[in-house]
């Protein structure tokens, strides 16, 4: 099944950042977008995933035009749908990190997975403050309250900028197993090829284009 569909999209700030971009993403694929720092990976992943308007062009997300959708109907695919692990974490800082997790769970009718809590090694930390947790674990909290609302698409930036190469290879098995578990597919932006290639398809933003590379 075709998760996300995007047709000739292109967006323009204050001068042309990319133009023509296709790309499609089916159930347990993974696709990397690399590119260099200023290339618009992040505006790119905004835009596929309805953070933001391209200037022209089409986004689908489970067969639906999310231009043509209500303000409710994309407000309940966000919810439901959509994971997105950014560069910042918008984390609640004031709560501890199961509480932050409890929200999540809450909301989308799911259950906090200890084996989940396990693998990010974060159980130890579970009960402390958000402000209280270093860059890293911030990070991996914010990765397990995504997980935990079992979304169809993940969008994935930057996602191991604060770890060290053994924890961030941990957190890609898990994204990749994710996403064969429950059906998913993973939309990564980095510009570290290395994690890039691990994924089924890589695609390169370099002169305004998007050029398939894997
Ligand atoms: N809201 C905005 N308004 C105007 N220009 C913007 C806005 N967001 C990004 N830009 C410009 O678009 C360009 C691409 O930014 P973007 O964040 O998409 O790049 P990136 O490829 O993700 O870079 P990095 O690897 O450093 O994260 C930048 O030059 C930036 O100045
Ligand atoms: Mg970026």
């Amino acid at each position: 099944m075709n998760l996300l569909s995007a047709k000739d999209l292109s967006h323009t700030y204050e001068y042309e950042l990319f133009r023509d971009v296709s790309l499609e993403l089916h159930e347990k694929e993974s696709i990397a977008i690399i590119g260099m720092s200023g290339s618009g990976k992040s505006t790119l992943l905004h835009i596929l995933s309805t953070l933001l308007q391209a200037s022209h062009g089409e986004v689908s997300i489970l067969g639906e035009d999310i231009a043509k959708l209500s303000k409710k109907a994309l407000a309940k695919i966000k919810r439901d749908d959509l994971g997105l692990v950014f560069q910042s974490h918008y984390l609640f800082k004031g709560f501890s990190a199961y509480e932050n997790l409890e929200v999540a769970a809450i909301l989308s009718h799911q259950n906090i997975d200890d084996i989940l809590l396990q693998r990010l090694q974060i159980s130890e930390c579970i009960n402390q403050k958000v402000t209280e947790l270093s860059g890293g674990q911030q990070q991996r909290v914010s990765i397990a309250r995504v997980l935990t609302k079992k979304p169809r698409i993940l969008f994935v930036d930057e996602p191991t900028g604060n770890l060290d190469k053994i924890t961030a290879n941990e957190v890609m098995k898990l994204f990749f197993e994710y996403c064969q578990e429950n059906s998913a597919g993973m939309i990564l932006v980095t510009h570290d090829e290395k994690l890039a290639y691990m994924c089924q398809n890589v695609y390169k933003l370099e002169n305004k284009r998007l050029e398939q590379v894997k």
